[in-house]
């Protein structure tokens, strides 16, 4: 059994709770705590996630007697401990006694004491001092009854790279690793450029400040250091953990689609993943950006189902205005987080602080105590996610993938490209709403993933590529897949060195000359083959159709009339092209008419602003809209929130939420993955 499904076991149902700093409080708050935590259905609670300090007052003087303490109560009253590594805030003691376990910034400037993350990952000082307390606090609580988990640090990785001494040597140690010799350095960097070259290893450093565009590659580089520098931490504490708990998952919380981390690589090496999400909760897509959020999570051990470890009941104080949640929005996020994909809802955290730089920060026991509307949510949610336990540990299926991939990420955005303004986030969300919006699961995955499982393949961009990657895409559309990618994809290989010919050439049958980024307000004119007309804007191909067929060509523009949308039949599959940027109504047509002919169908048709999710035998239809609406269902079915047993169709109120158990049907219509597409059109609003 993995160790994640033994969790869930021990668990019997969907985890609730958040992160519990009783050293926070006097003691006599405890039993208090653990009496509303009973009340609030509370099963897990993160424990210790800051606390070296107060376990370590001393350098090798340990107390854990206050923790011994509170595990005991969280014990008896049937909590379990998702208990963390206090490594992401090294005591004042240490930074006094050995400064450089600070880091250094890219400006040369070292941080100082007096919040937290305070710490270089190649620090051996650092290193050694978290190994001792990990090893003391592995041993103490191994066997312990309320230990279910272990949190590893809290959001890596801290500052943005490193560029200490001691950084800069396990660079250079990293670079020899990957490259073995000084030339193939020299080579992958292109060092010839500029007078570059390196003749030994002492010569280079991190990336630091340079007159104009440093290099690149060197910045790739550097960020995939960093991300190893930092999971070098994560794995030598979960090797010690896992020394003396060997059956008790690992995991640390990631920030959802955050840039810095290839999350790829740290899920392998993890337990369960587990999300920190905070959207805004005035964000008009706040539950589009969060779907995406969480669809990514899922995806990335293969589908498994996630834990929501932090969440926010209320505002946060992080924005420069944070807006309360409105009332019901709690409860309706909560349940979008368990229809795609987590075993639990979690909160930052259990009782609000009094002090500090985050007391503005809401929690399930908020300031204004019991008698307020954020506990009686929070009460409310407890009581309903009990009844969600048969969800737990089910499945989201989907026929689309999403390529998301962060080396291409982070190099797309370095300066120095045709368009600085050309993000991958914003191109991610842009492809990923048409999908959102007609009830279409999504899977990310990485480039070089095994894609047979799909019938669709989106790529928002993929600006840089592995030629394995290539290989693997191409293959998915010659063995009867469909491809929608965008523009500046395979431009580069992975040193981000121009590839000529593109990447895709072959695949997508066309061959881009010339890269021409609009300006802010400039828009060209589209004609579609239907005769229709849309406008442009953002990025303009230069392409000529090389076996490809034109959807829609620009009639204006530098270049005058010339392909902007295309689409190629190769081998069994087809793959469309955007080599511009549409407007939202015809991304969503280009994108819903290349899933339709893959025989890509909606999870169900319902009123627009209705997400509706299938995981396992469970039908979620979540209401974002203010509206009243109804919805047809596809069986008779009960719902596992009320009980009620609904037939033909349900009335769900403004940012209502009904779970629907209606077994195991495929949506109606639905085609075998191996049937032959017809080109229906399979959305209605197509
Ligand atoms: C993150 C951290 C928490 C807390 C919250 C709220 O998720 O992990 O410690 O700071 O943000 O800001």
């Amino acid at each position: 059994m993995l160790r994640d499904d033994a969790l869930r076991e021990r668990l019997g149902r969907l985890a609730y709770g958040g992160d519990y700093n009783p050293e926070q409080w006097p003691e006599k708050t405890w039993a208090e705590d653990v009496e509303l935590m009973r009340e609030a259905g509370v099963n897990l609670v993160t424990v210790g996630v800051f606390s070296w300090a107060a376990l370590e007052p001393e350098p090798g003087r340990y107390t854990f007697d206050w923790l011994d303490r509170v595990l005991d109560l969280l014990a008896a009253n049937g909590i379990a401990a998702d208990l963390a590594t206090p490594t992401a805030a090294p005591p004042a003691w240490m930074i006094a006694a050995r400064p450089e376990v600070l880091p250094v910034l890219a400006d040369g400037s070292r941080l100082t004491f007096g919040a937290r993350q305070h710490y270089c990952a190649s620090s051996p000082v650092y290193r050694a001092g978290a190994a001792t307390l990990v090893e003391r606090l592995a041993a103490r609580y191994a066997g312990h009854p309320a230990l279910a988990m272990w949190h590893v640090g809290n959001e890596y990785p801290g500052v943005d790279g490193c560029h200490c001494a001691v950084s800069a040597e396990h660079f250079r140690r990293w670079l020899a690793d990957r490259y073995g010799d000084l030339d193939a350095l020299n080579e992958a960097w292109g060092t010839a450029f500029w007078g570059q070259r390196y003749g030994s290893w002492e010569e280079i450093n991190p990336p630091g400040p340079v007159l104009g565009d440093p290099n690149p590659a060197q910045m790739v580089d550097f960020r995939r250091f960093n991300g190893d520098a930092s999971l070098e931490c994560f794995t030598a504490e979960r090797d010690i953990l896992r020394r003396f708990t060997p059956d008790v998952p690992v995991t640390t919380n990631f920030m959802a689609s955050y840039k810095l981390l290839d999350y790829w690589r740290w899920a392998a090496e993890e337990d369960v993943v587990a999300l920190d999400a905070y959207p805004d909760a005035r964000d008009p897509i706040g539950q589009v950006r969060a779907a995406m959020n969480f669809d990514l999570m899922r995806s990335l051990r293969g589908g498994r189902p996630f834990i929501l470890m932090e969440s926010a009941t209320g505002p946060m104080n992080s924005r420069r205005r944070n807006s309360a949640r409105p009332p019901g929005q709690l409860r309706l996020r909560s349940h979008q987080a368990v229809a795609r994909g987590s075993d639990s809802v979690m909160f930052f955290q259990w009782r609000a602080s009094r002090f500090g730089a985050e007391k503005f920060f809401s929690a399930m026991v908020p300031h204004a105590g019991t008698d307020s509307r954020i506990w009686r949510e929070v009460r409310e949610l407890g009581a309903e996610l009990r009844d969600l336990a048969p969800v737990a540990g089910s499945r989201v299926d989907a026929d689309v993938a999403m390529v998301w991939d962060w080396r291409s990420w982070w190099a797309l955005e370095l300066r120095g490209r045709p368009s600085t303004d050309l993000a991958f986030h914003d191109q991610a969300l842009a492809h990923y709403l048409p999908l959102w919006r007609a009830n279409v699961p999504v899977a990310m995955v990485a480039p070089d993933a095994d894609l047979s499982g799909y019938r669709l393949l989106v790529v928002p961009n993929l600006y840089l590529v592995s030629d394995a990657a290539a290989t693997n895409i191409a293959r998915f559309v010659e063995d009867g897949g469909h491809l929608v990618m965008s523009y500046f994809s395979g431009v580069v290989d992975e040193h981000d060195r121009i590839r000529r010919p593109n990447a895709f050439q072959d695949l997508l049958g066309v061959r881009i000359e010339e890269f021409n980024p609009l300006q802010v307000e400039e828009a060209l004119t589209l004609r579609w083959s239907d005769g229709s007309e849309s406008t442009a804007s953002d990025w303009q191909d230069l392409m000529r159709a090389e076996g490809a067929q034109a959807l829609a060509s620009f009639t204006d523009g530098l270049f005058g009339p010339c392909p902007a949308v295309t689409r190629n039949a190769y081998g069994r599959g087809t793959a469309t092209y955007v080599g511009t940027g549409l407007d939202d109504t015809r991304l969503r047509q280009v994108v819903l008419d290349a899933a339709s002919a893959a025989g890509v169908r909606p999870t169900a048709n319902v009123p627009e602003g209705v997400e509706a999710v299938r995981r396992g035998d469970h039908l979620f239809l979540l209401n974002h809209t203010g509206e009243e609406v109804t919805v047809a269902v596809p069986r008779p079915c009960v719902d596992l929130l009320t009980g009620t047993r609904h037939e033909g169709e349900l009335r769900l109120e403004p940012l209502g939420v009904a779970v629907l158990s209606v077994g195991q049907i495929r949506p109606e219509g639905a085609v075998p993955r191996s049937a032959p597409s017809t080109g229906a059109r399979n959305f209605p609003h197509q």
